[in-house]
């Protein structure tokens, strides 16, 4: 059971940064949590928008080997998945690799870094729309908050709670490398399963099935020449 200490902060830059500080004064095994960023990032550098009401945290733990990290992402998107499915009734699925989404639009997305050196770090963001009352028009066709969709208020807190209970129960079977365990846990989850897919890479684009995930967490693709594509990172996109 991992024992995690709470940061709460009203505004900060960005939680990841935050954890990242306090990583390099040698701190671990803590949640840094805050009410809004300032300059919240998503994957690629993107800018991730972090007004009040949403849940914006990072998890940060230190980790011997960091081969497998995609799993920590797998983790946390299980995590709040099964928190809006708990909390909510809503029916949220976890899209490859690192987004939850309900009727098809995202309402948490994962960032997951290493600080790697003498010590490594692995720091999970979570970024989920919880409460807020609107979303950027320039994202509103794609993402969506969970008041937006049951017109009710989250108590932040007890998201917050639940996403650290089931991360830890999940962390468990990753400490155990009972990778195959997590990968099915995951499988239970999915949106990304057996859809047509556009995968957008950065050696190209595939189109094709997703029909597996392997034991690296990388998307199988079956593509329309009948040819099994193998995508380590990028977007995915239904066709
Ligand atoms: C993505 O979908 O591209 C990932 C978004 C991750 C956003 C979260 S919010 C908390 C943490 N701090 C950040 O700056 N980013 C992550």
């Amino acid at each position: 059971m991992l024992m995690l200490r709470f940061y709460n902060f009203k505004t900060l830059s960005s939680t990841n940064d935050k954890a990242k500080e306090l990583a390099k004064k040698g701190q671990s095994n803590l949640v840094v949590i805050a009410e809004k960023q300032k300059k919240g990032r998503g994957r690629f550098g993107r800018n991730w928008s972090s007004e009040p009401g949403g849940l914006y945290m990072t998890i940060l733990l230190k980790e011997k080997n960091i081969d497998n990290l995609m799993y920590l992402t797998f983790i946390a998107a299980v995590s709040v998945a099964k928190t809006i499915k708990k909390l909510s009734k809503l029916d949220a699925k976890v899209k490859w690799p690192n987004d939850v989404l309900i009727n098809d639009k995202k309402v948490c997305g994962i960032l997951t870094e290493t600080i790697c050196g003498n010590e490594n770090y692995a720091l999970v963001g979570i970024g989920a729309n919880i409460n807020q009352q609107k979303i950027n028009k320039s994202i509103s066709n794609k993402a969506i908050s969970l008041k937006i969709i049951t017109n009710k208020d989250y108590n932040i807190k007890t998201m917050l709670k639940s996403t650290i209970r089931e991360f830890n129960n999940l962390y468990l079977h990753y400490k155990n490398k009972n990778y195959k365990k997590l990968i099915n846990i995951w499988k239970k989850y999915s949106h990304t399963l057996g859809r047509n897919v556009k995968a957008k890479t950065l050696s190209g684009v595939y189109i094709g099935k997703a029909i597996d995930v392997d034991n690296n967490c990388n998307l199988i693709l079956r593509l329309n020449n009948g040819k099994v594509k193998k995508i380590v990172e990028g977007d995915i996109f239904v066709v």
